[in-house]
């Protein structure tokens, strides 16, 4: 049976900065709580659509993979803020980056959802019937942010991360993964309004609401849990792990998740000060820039995890090869902003109002 490798990897944060200074002037928080709460510096505003994020990616994953978009026979976009409900976010992208064989799907598991679509590109590569698989995670999450809600509008961003999965020999690639969830916790992470519930209404209002101490502990369970399960299937010890690639949503879970598993700090992936939470974009982001900045040796034991509404949670154990470095670059980028991150959040607060 082949193994699925990682060949490819890129990513696509928006260049419109918001600040916590900036926040600080639409809603009652400040720079000071933000940090010391979540470990937050800054976040990107989107000034296009989701699939324009995940091409974006996706284009640099292709290079990195040495792959033109025509050798993919899967895409699949893990996002909860898709351009429109139909069709899925992955048909646009496809459109965009020219993948005229793969077939094409969303997948809506939150902040988990890229592992959960790295799970079933693996599965279906193991089983035969996929070669080449684009997994991408893009989000526009800052679309339900209502900034009179100063306990969510604070934490979240909008960004796009992508990988080239493909059949392999090679001993490695993905090891084990493990995926959940709690329905029962539905409420506790949601975007009311967002979907069907209801009557066809011109009113519908749909923004993003959290329980976040609720959340946050949940999170940290979830996260360790998950991590020692999948350490376990995969029959690798802790000992072994080279570097934790969690969800990036708040420092202190990370920190308490890292303390629960006995993994030194120097071993955790970190990027959530530049661009808070991605949701399901935020571990494909944070890969990228860990193989950017040499944190990925090769041979490394790589252990993602995340968790997010639903509530749903996800990790995996990768070994990663002996390539560590792409194949090529791309030079694919996004049109042009001509507006600062909050200036693009007007719309928002046209809304919602301000919770200042
Ligand atoms: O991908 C999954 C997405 N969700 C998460 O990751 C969320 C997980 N939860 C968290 O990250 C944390 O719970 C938060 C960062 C959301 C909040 O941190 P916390 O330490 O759990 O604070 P809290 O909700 O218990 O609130 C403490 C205080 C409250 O004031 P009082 O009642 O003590 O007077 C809040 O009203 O902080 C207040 N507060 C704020 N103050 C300034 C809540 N949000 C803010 C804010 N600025 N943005």
């Amino acid at each position: 049976m082949p193994a699925s490798l990682i060949t490819g990897w890129g990513k696509c944060l928006p260049p419109a900065v918001l600040s916590n200074a900036d926040l600080e002037g639409l809603t009652d928080t400040s720079d000071e709580w933000i940090t010391t709460r979540s470990g937050i510096k800054e976040r990107r505003i989107s000034h296009v659509e989701t699939s324009d994020l995940a091409a974006v990616a996706a284009r640099h994953a292709l290079a990195a993979a040495g792959r033109g978009a025509e050798e993919i026979d899967l895409l699949l976009v893990a996002t909860c803020t898709p351009d429109r409900l139909v069709p899925a976010a992955a048909a646009l992208v496809q459109q965009k980056i020219g993948a005229a064989r793969a077939a094409a799907m969303d997948l809506n598991a939150a902040c988990s959802g890229f592992l959960y679509g790295l799970a079933v590109a693996d599965q279906m590569i193991r089983a035969g019937s996929v070669r080449r698989a684009l997994v991408i995670g893009a989000e526009k999450l800052h679309f339900f942010l209502d900034f009179t809600d100063r306990a969510t509008s604070v934490l979240f961003g909008d960004g796009a991360g992508a990988v080239v999965v493909e059949a392999s020999e090679e001993a490695g690639g993905l090891l084990a993964f493990e995926l959940g969830a709690d329905g029962t916790a539905a409420e506790i992470l949601c975007i009311p309004g967002s979907g069907t519930e209801g009557e066809p209404s011109r009113e519908r209002r749909s923004r993003v609401q959290m329980e976040g101490p609720a959340v946050f502990r949940r999170a940290v369970e979830a996260m360790g849990d998950a991590s020692l399960r999948v350490l376990e299937k995969a029959g690798v010890s802790l000992e072994e792990v080279d570097l934790l690639i969690p969800h990036q949503a708040n420092l202190r879970i990370i920190e308490a998740t890292a303390r629960r598993l006995g993994l030194d700090g120097s071993k955790v992936m970190l990027n959530l000060a530049d661009y808070g939470n991605t949701s399901a974009a935020s571990i494909p982001i944070a890969l990228a820039e860990a193989l950017e900045q040499g944190k990925v040796r090769p041979g490394a034991l790589v252990v993602f995890a995340a968790f997010g509404g639903g509530l749903t949670w996800a990790a995996a154990a990768y070994r990663w090869g002996a390539r560590v470095t792409p194949l090529a670059a791309s030079a694919a980028s996004l049109a042009p902003v001509g507006r600062s991150g909050r200036e693009l959040l007007e719309p928002n607060v046209l809304l919602y109002g301000k919770g200042v």
